[in-house]
């Protein structure tokens, strides 16, 4: 049976099988996680093309792919072109930083993008940012240091804090919503919150993607009946990662 194969650096990308879990539940779906390559976001554009392709071509030799689901912003800031091109016998779905879905719903408001240096420096979120800048005070921010601590589970440590501390000081006092541009980042909403020391908006691109992958399936007519059962199987590079990475899921899928 055909699945859809959504990957990422790492854990990041379940935050985007939840949300396409929820709108497509009987499909099969192949999460990879490339833990043993993360972060991601301070990859050279070379070093990213050979690891997603890489993973592109193991999936298009071994698997029956429905669609590729690219659960990760750095990835589709940097190679999107290469790899649609590469693997044009295949559908993809990619994920930016939701920055237009938070201008329109915050004309005129500080609003702060909080995504990996690969992303902040992308040429695809330079021409977003030109796009809109005139609609709202955007800040573009790289966070390098989430990824690592959400990888090694330490979100939870003392220094994780410290780090977002220091980060997001600057920005306490008039931040109105924080753009989650990174798919790990949804994991450290709290942290985040704690940081920033208010509730504040988020605004996170899986919503979309999931909606996006319906629509594709549902223009190919290839939307799993309600009959089959939708499943997930795990694989990640760092074989040490699998059984945590479901684990992480089910927690997740309880906040
Ligand atoms: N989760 C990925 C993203 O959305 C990559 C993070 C990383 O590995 O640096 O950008």
């Amino acid at each position: 049976m055909e699945k859809i194969v959504v990957f990422d650096s790492g854990f990041g990308g379940l935050t985007v099988l939840k949300e396409l879990r929820k709108v497509l539940p009987n499909e099969q779906y192949i999460y990879y996680g490339d833990s043993a390559h993360a972060p991601y976001g301070e990859k050279t554009h070379d070093e990213l093309l050979e690891l997603d392709s890489a993973i592109c071509r193991k999936f298009s030799g071994e698997e029956d792919v429905k669609c590729f689901v690219i659960a990760c912003n750095t990835t589709t800031s940097e190679v999107w072109d290469e790899l649609t091109e590469r693997f044009s016998e295949h559908d993809f779905v990619g994920i930016e930083p939701a920055l237009r879905w938070a201008v329109n719903e915050n004309p005129g408001k500080n609003i702060l993008v909080l995504a990996t240096t690969a992303t902040i420096n992308g040429k695809r979120l330079k021409s977003r940012y030109e796009e809109l800048k005139d609609r709202a005070n955007i800040t573009l921010l790289a966070a390098p240091g989430i990824v690592p601590f959400v990888e090694s589970c330490g979100t939870k440590d003392q220094e994780f804090k410290d780090y977002l501390d220091e980060l997001l000081s600057p920005y306490r006092s008039d931040v109105d919503c924080i753009v989650l541009g990174c798919t790990h980042f949804p994991f450290v909403k709290n942290e985040i919150r704690e940081a920033i020391g208010r509730d504040v908006r988020f605004y996170d691109a899986a919503v979309t993607v999931a909606a996006e992958v319906k629509a594709l399936l549902e223009d190919k007519g290839a939307v799993n009946a309600d009959d089959i059962k939708g499943s997930v199987d795990y694989q990640n590079s760092d074989p040490t990662k699998v059984e945590l990475e479901a684990q992480l899921l089910n927690i997740y899928s309880q906040i």
